[in-house]
């Protein structure tokens, strides 16, 4: 559908942006036709996807760890012919997917490299194939949320405006999306299913938290960040640190909705259709990105963490890291409670000295799984989720008040109101854990400003 719109514009940026204009209103989220695939979709050939597929692989042997820089075309985004020479309109009239972004590509860009060549996180690594069009990210429209940015796709020194950081910083919910990248799973976690709850990822840089630095963490399907092995049962409610330590272990980890968990459905009518599921994304070396993508995430966390959290005046992230859990369901529900979900997301930004993390609570629709005594139909009763931070080795705990393993886990969504937003929670993480003080005042509700 949208191939017919785009047809011809090439040649006119104005009606590209005119013509994705006119696209976005149409349709809320015109996602790629479902059964056409992502190769299709963008033009990439077959040594490609085949390429795709062998880097994907050697970047999940370590996950999380930065994989060799490379060029390739990915995700969703402006189709910028390196050679105009070579452009083959019939061919581009087929795969026709020519969309670019509000900050539309600098012509100049099809031929320099961006001098800061920087690979992202797992999965966004890029390289060259053969004469094959470079493409560029266009994660700033709304229906590109679906796709992986890469730093190449960006304006060469990118500036940010005032307008457009406005506009970033509106949006409640972080990036995350579910194609583009290595193997077209943009963020999305495939490896973690019922019989794989977790997955375990590298970081290059120190995460100080609750006075103790990590290198890695380990990402739970259930709700958590964790850096050391839990013990072998929970009894509920929870209590931490572990009352049996050190005869059991006593975990560290980050809880924002510490629960069993299982990957929820969602019916063709939801309006967002990316997977449900377990998102991970990791910016690293903040400070010197240029590229749109990084400039964006930087000063986007920068201002939300300054303003949020009294004493941040003058913290300047260096990496970042988002993780979103997109409608999952509880353990031990019937079918159809597949279809309760919750959506909440975790973002950390750390300068290796100090630790933020923004919890964003989406969505709440379940509060207890059944063995923690929540019923088999909306998992509803018995003891909640649990949300707060355990530092491990008996060492110490932060249960956050009044949410965690009580009923009032529902307010989550209208509370906090950290940067303004109902459901935003912050909090400073590094040593003793304290919470933003703009979202400590849980009697009060978000439309009073902060
Ligand atoms: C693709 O899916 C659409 C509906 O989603 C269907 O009408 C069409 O026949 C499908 N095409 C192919 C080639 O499967
Ligand atoms: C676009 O390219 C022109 C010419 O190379 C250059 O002068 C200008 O600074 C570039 N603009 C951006 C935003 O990169
Ligand atoms: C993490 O830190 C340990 C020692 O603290 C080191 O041996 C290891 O190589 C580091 N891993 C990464 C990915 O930097
Ligand atoms: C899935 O999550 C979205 C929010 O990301 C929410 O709007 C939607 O209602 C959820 N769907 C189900 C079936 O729970
Ligand atoms: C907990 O203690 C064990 C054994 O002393 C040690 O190996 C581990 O690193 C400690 N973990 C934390 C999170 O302090």
């Amino acid at each position: 559908m949208r191939n017919e719109f785009c047809i011809g514009v090439f040649a006119f940026p104005k009606s590209i942006v005119f013509c994705c204009l006119l696209l976005l209103l149409s349709s809320q989220i015109s996602a790629q036709t479902e059964n056409e695939s992502f190769e299709n979709a963008f033009g990439l050939d077959e040594t490609q996807s085949m390429d795709n597929k062998k880097s994907n692989a050697e970047s999940n042997k370590y996950t999380g760890q930065i994989s060799p820089i490379r060029k390739q075309s990915l995700s969703g985004q402006v189709d910028v012919n390196e050679d105009e020479g070579n452009h083959d309109d019939k061919d581009e009239t087929k795969k026709g997917v020519e969309e670019v972004s509000f900050n539309a590509v600098n012509n100049s860009d099809q031929k320099n490299k961006p001098e800061n060549e920087i690979t992202l996180s797992d999965g966004f690594s890029e390289k060259i194939a053969g004469r094959r069009n470079r493409k560029y990210a266009r994660y700033d429209l709304s229906e590109a949320d679906r796709y992986a940015p890469h730093s190449d796709g960006s304006v060469l020194n990118y500036v940010l405006t005032e307008t457009r950081l406005k506009e970033i910083r509106s949006k409640f919910m972080y990036w995350y999306v579910d194609k583009g990248g290595n193997n077209d799973d943009g963020d999305y976690q495939r490896e973690i299913q019922a019989s794989m709850p977790q997955v375990h990822k590298n970081f290059n840089f120190q995460l100080p938290f609750f006075g103790l630095r990590f290198n890695y963490t380990r990402v739970s399907v259930n709700g958590y960040l964790e850096f050391t092995d839990p013990p072998m049962h929970y009894t509920y409610p929870l209590v931490f640190p572990v009352r049996n330590w050190p005869k059991e272990n006593d975990p560290s980890f980050i809880g924002i909705f510490f629960s069993k968990c299982r990957i929820g459905k969602i019916p063709p009518t939801d309006i967002d259709q990316r997977r449900p599921g377990v998102y991970f994304r990791v910016e690293e070396d903040l400070q010197n990105r240029a590229d749109q993508f990084g400039v964006e995430m930087r000063e986007r966390l920068k201002w939300d963490i300054r303003e949020g959290m009294i004493g941040a005046e003058a913290f300047d992230p260096k990496h970042a890291v988002v993780v979103t859990w997109k409608n999952v369901s509880f353990v031990g529900g019937i079918d159809n409670s597949l279809y309760k979900t919750n959506t909440f997301q975790m973002v950390l930004a750390t300068d290796e000295v100090n630790t933020y993390v923004i919890f964003n609570y989406l969505n709440i629709q379940w509060t207890s799984h059944t063995e923690a005594g929540g019923d088999t139909v909306n998992g509803e009763g018995g003891i909640s989720a649990f949300v707060g931070f355990n530092a491990g080795n008996g060492t110490g705990s932060y249960e956050y008040e009044p949410y965690s393993q009580t009923w009032m886990i529902r307010d989550l969504t209208r509370r906090g109101c950290v940067n303004g937003f109902p459901g935003r929670h912050m909090f400073k993480i590094d040593d003793d854990i304290m919470p933003s003080a703009f979202g400590s005042r849980p009697q009060r509700s978000c439309n009073l400003g902060y």
